[in-house]
């Protein structure tokens, strides 16, 4: 095993009903102004935004809204809810929503406090906030990016076209009602799932050979993973499926999943610069890429992918991983080529070339891509 210091900021109140059981309580120990975030307006429509303004009235808060975070969150909008939080002199952030809300708003809480520039200070100076940031707290109505137990946010400079990660607040507190999940579209659910699977892979894949009781963990919860989905697929309101879901989704990025080893993320690097060319949905671009991706390097590790095939979809060989990998995708109804991906523009080859060229290449997966490599890949899924 690598060294370690394993350390969790997040205290998780999970299950039906954890808002009105839990909310009151840490409120209390909470100053009077509430910055509450959301989307596109879903928490209004499924009755999450009335339960939690009644919860936040109650209490005795001064509530400031900040609405209209989109899917894969822009510096624009950060820059926003800075400035709202500011404004208000917001003591708490209430977050309320999946991966972009939850995101977007880690770093408002650090930015608000500071005139300094976040995103030139840690993605061109590749330094941290030196201001500890305005406590967040997050309600997750869609799950699978695992943000609610980390201090990670991934924020797109559309100027720039970079989507780059980012490090900032990790949420105080996450409540996590599966309840809140049941009203998300179906390919929402499967795709956010399908995120989760891809973390629980990009840990699991990282460079070091050794054996880890942490990739022991990252196979249990990839089997899960697809299980719950597999349930979902017959009935997509099973709520122990649904349950279950939301806690792999947190476990998988919460950090015990790293412990001890080096990871991957070579495919998440290319779905972010895909997001920042296209805005193309998260889980479901890296649903076509993985494939194409385990291909270019089931060679490199051929133990590994032959594991994973045993355990996670019963089946032998390495390249019958990746071959179930695929189906399973395909199984799911999820896109497999990046024509069948939302995007803002049109795909050419053009583009992927710039996707390509302006991708990180990690060091830590079983073999360092090029940026030629990330294009041929990206050619692949067209
Ligand atoms: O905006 P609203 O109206 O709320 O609609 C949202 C959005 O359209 C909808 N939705 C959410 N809860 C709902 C609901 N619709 C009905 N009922 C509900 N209960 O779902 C849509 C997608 O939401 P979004 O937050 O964009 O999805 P997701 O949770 O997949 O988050 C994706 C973002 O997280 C980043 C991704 O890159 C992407 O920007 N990631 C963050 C990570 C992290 N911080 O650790 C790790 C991940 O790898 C990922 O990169
Ligand atoms: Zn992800």
């Amino acid at each position: 095993m690598e060294n370690f210091v394993y350390e969790y900021p997040t205290k998780v109140c999970f299950g039906k009903g954890a808002a009105k059981a839990h909310l009151p309580g840490i409120l209390s120990a909470c100053g009077p102004n509430v910055l509450l975030a959301y989307g596109g307006g879903s928490i209004k429509k499924n009755g999450v935004y009335e339960e939690l303004l009644e919860i936040l009235k109650a209490a005795g808060k001064t509530v400031t809204e900040f609405a209209g975070i989109m899917s894969n969150p822009t510096w624009v909008k950060v820059q926003e809810g800075a400035q709202l939080a500011r404004d208000c002199k917001a003591d708490l952030v209430l977050a309320v929503g999946g991966g972009s809300v939850i995101d977007c708003c880690k770093i408002v809480c650090a930015q608000a406090v500071t005139d300094e520039e976040l995103w030139d200070l840690e993605m061109v100076q590749h330094k941290a906030p030196s201001v500890p940031p305005i406590p967040l707290g997050a309600v997750v109505t869609a799950s699978g990016t695992g943000a609610e137990m980390n201090g990670g946010a991934v924020i797109t400079n559309e100027e720039a076209k970079i989507k780059g990660g980012m490090f900032a607040a990790a949420p105080r507190f996450a409540i996590l009602d599966p309840e809140y999940t049941m009203r998300l579209p179906r390919m929402q659910v499967l795709s956010g799932a399908f995120d989760t699977l891809s973390h629980a892979m990009e840990t699991y894949f990282g460079r070091s050979d050794r054996d880890n009781v942490s990739d022991e963990v990252a196979l249990a919860v990839m089997h899960s993973t697809v299980v719950n989905m597999r349930t979902l697929l017959k009935d997509i309101n099973d709520y122990t499926a649904r349950s279950n879901l939301m806690w792999t989704s947190a476990m998988a990025e919460n950090g015990i999943l790293k412990v001890g080893r080096v990871t991957d993320f070579e495919c998440h690097q290319i779905e972010h610069q895909l997001g920042a060319y296209t805005d193309c949905n998260h889980g479901q671009g890296l649903a076509v890429l993985h494939p194409a991706y385990y291909r270019h390097i089931v060679k490199d590790a051929p133990e590994k992918f032959t594991k994973l095939g045993k355990v996670v979809f019963d089946v032998d060989g390495s390249d019958g991983a990746v071959d179930a990998l695929a189906a399973f995708i395909q199984e799911c109804g999820l896109p497999t080529r990046l024509s069948q991906l939302r995007s803002k523009v049109e795909v050419t080859p053009e583009l992927l070339r710039q996707v390509a060229d302006s991708t990180n290449l990690l060091p830590n997966g079983p073999r360092q891509l090029t940026h030629d490599e990330v294009y041929e890949i990206l050619k692949e899924c067209l």
